[in-house]
């Protein structure tokens, strides 16, 4: 997961999954998740990176799929992020079609316990039950987001 992608490698399309603890809080919450929001859809679009964050007031989950090395610089960029600690790298996937086909940067927030629940833990455990496939994760995804 770490190994860094050979050069032959870099156009292929990959997804991610990690999930993160927010450093965000207090009265510049909805405007700190505004700015992230604004900077990803417009650097995804450039970049042809495609996914879905979620949060849910404590915690972020974010799916990323695109070309390799844009997908590679993004989470090296995330991974200095101040608005957020506790990175972890769930899945590192090669895929042929996207999930997100279409989302620059699908968003979906709620409360725990108000519909749904991430946890630093929760996509990890899941993932855990699932065998490591990140099929049910992704569908769980989708399916929160179509209740929204
Ligand atoms: C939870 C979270 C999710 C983010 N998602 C993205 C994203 O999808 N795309 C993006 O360009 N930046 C995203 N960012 C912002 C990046 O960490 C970074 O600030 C931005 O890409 C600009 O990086 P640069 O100054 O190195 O160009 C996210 C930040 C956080 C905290």
């Amino acid at each position: 997961m770490s190994v860094p992608p050979a050069p032959e490698n870099f156009g292929e399309l990959v997804q991610i999954i990690y999930s993160s603890r927010s450093l965000l809080g207090g009265e510049g919450l909805s405007a700190g998740i505004s700015d992230i929001l604004r900077i990803s859809r417009q650097n995804n679009a450039r970049d042809d990176i495609t996914g879905a964050l979620f949060f849910n007031g404590r915690a972020f989950a974010q799916v990323l799929e695109g070309p390799q090395l844009a997908v590679s610089n993004l989470y090296a960029s995330l991974l200095k992020d101040k608005r957020h600690t506790d990175v972890c790298l769930l899945q590192h996937e090669y895929i042929t079609r996207r999930c997100f086909e279409g989302w620059a940067m699908a968003y979906v927030e709620g409360a725990g316990g108000q519909g749904f629940t991430i946890t630093p833990g929760f996509l990890h455990d899941a993932l855990h039950r699932s065998n490591g496939s990140s099929g049910p994760v992704l569908q769980l995804m989708k399916y929160v987001m179509a209740e929204r």
